[in-house]
C-alpha cells in the first residue's frame, strides 16, 4: 500500500487509483509526484480503464496550502501539478473520476483532468483559490472553461463558491450523479462495460476528441480521418464488423487489440 496514493489492479483490467493523503486528501507535492508516476506507469503499460477516487467525504481539498509561499514556490507548484495532471489526462484509456465528496481547487482540477466524472449526490465542486487571494493553478482556468463555458467558469472562479452535485450535473461539471450508496457500484459497472470494449478504438476516440479540442474544426476533422483509418488496423475492428454482420449489434467479444 502506498502512503499517499493507492494503486490497485482489479480484475478485468480495471485500475483503481485512490488518494489516501490524510484527512482532506490535500494535493501535496508528494501526492502530485505520485500521480505523475502512476500516470507514467499506466501509459507505459495501459490497463483497460482507470478509476480515480478519493475519500468518502473528501475527494481532494486542493493544493496543500501549507506548502504555499511566494511566487518562486508558486512557479514550482503550478508546473508540477500541470505536468502530473497532463500526464493523467494523456493516459490512452478512459479515465473516470469517482467523486464522493468535496472536490475543491486542485481536487476539482484533478477531476477535470479525468475523462468523465461520476459524482455522489453529496459531492461538492469548486475553485475557491480566489478566497485565498490567488487563482486556480492546476488547469482549472482552462479545463473548467472547456467543461462549463467561459462565463460560468469565470463566475465560479471569481466567487470561489461551492457547486453542489445537482448544479454540477446541470452545467456539465459532473457527467452523472448517483446516490452516495450506489456510487461505487455505478462506477464499477461503467468501468466493467468499458473494459469489455474495443480498447484501441476507445483510445483512438479519446485521442481524436482531445487532440481536436485544441485545433480548428478543419484540423480536428483531419485528425479524425487519420485515426478512423488507424482503427481499421486492429483485430477488434475485424471482430466487431464481422459480429455485427453475422449476429447483429452489440454482441462482439473484443480482444482489446
Ligand atoms: N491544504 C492544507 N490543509 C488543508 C486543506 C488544504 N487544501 N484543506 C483543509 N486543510 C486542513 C485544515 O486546515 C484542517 O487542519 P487542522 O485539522 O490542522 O485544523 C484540516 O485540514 C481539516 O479541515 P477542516 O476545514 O476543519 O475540515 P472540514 O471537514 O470542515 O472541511 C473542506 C473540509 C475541504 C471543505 C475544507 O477544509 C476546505 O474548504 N478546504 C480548503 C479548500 C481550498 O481552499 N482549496 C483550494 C486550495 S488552493
Amino acid at each position: 500500500m502506498d502512503s499517499v496514493v493507492e494503486l490497485e489492479y482489479l480484475d478485468g483490467g480495471i485500475v483503481l487509483v485512490t488518494l489516501t493523503n490524510g484527512k482532506v486528501n490535500a494535493l501535496s507535492g508528494a501526492v502530485v509526484a505520485r500521480i505523475g508516476e502512476i500516470a507514467a506507469e499506466l501509459t507505459a503499460a495501459p490497463p483497460k480503464v482507470v478509476v480515480v477516487t478519493g475519500g468518502p467525504k473528501i475527494f481532494a481539498a486542493g493544493a496543500d496550502i501549507s506548502e504555499f509561499g511566494g511566487p518562486d514556490e508558486a512557479a514550482g507548484i503550478t508546473e508540477r501539478i500541470h505536468v502530473a495532471l497532463d500526464a493523467l489526462a494523456a493516459i490512452p484509456r478512459f479515465v473516470i473520476a469517482e467523486v464522493s465528496g468535496y472536490a475543491l481547487g486542485g481536487g476539482c482540477e484533478l477531476a477535470l483532468a479525468c475523462d468523465y466524472r461520476i459524482a455522489s449526490e453529496r459531492a461538492v465542486f469548486g475553485q475557491p483559490e480566489v478566497l485565498l487571494g490567488t487563482i486556480p493553478g492546476g488547469g482549472g482556468t482552462q479545463r473548467l472553461a472547456r467543461a462549463v463555458g467561459a462565463s460560468r467558469a469565470k463566475e465560479i472562479s471569481i466567487t470561489g463558491r461551492q457547486v453542489k452535485a445537482e448544479e454540477a450535473l446541470r452545467i456539465g461539471l459532473a457527467d452523472e450523479i448517483v446516490p452516495a450508496e450506489e456510487l461505487r457500484d455505478r462506477t464499477m459497472a461503467l468501468a466493467t462495460e468499458v473494459a469489455r470494449g474495443a480498447t484501441i478504438a476507445q483510445a483512438l476516440a479519446k485521442a481524436a476528441i482531445d487532440r481536436g479540442l485544441s485545433m480548428s474544426l478543419a484540423d480536428g476533422l483531419m485528425v479524425e480521418r487519420e485515426l478512423f483509418v488507424e482503427s481499421f488496423r486492429t483485430e477488434d475492428s475485424q471482430i466487431g464488423v464481422r459480429s455485427f454482420l453475422e449476429n447483429g449489434p452489440g454482441k462482439a467479444e473484443f480482444l482489446g487489440r
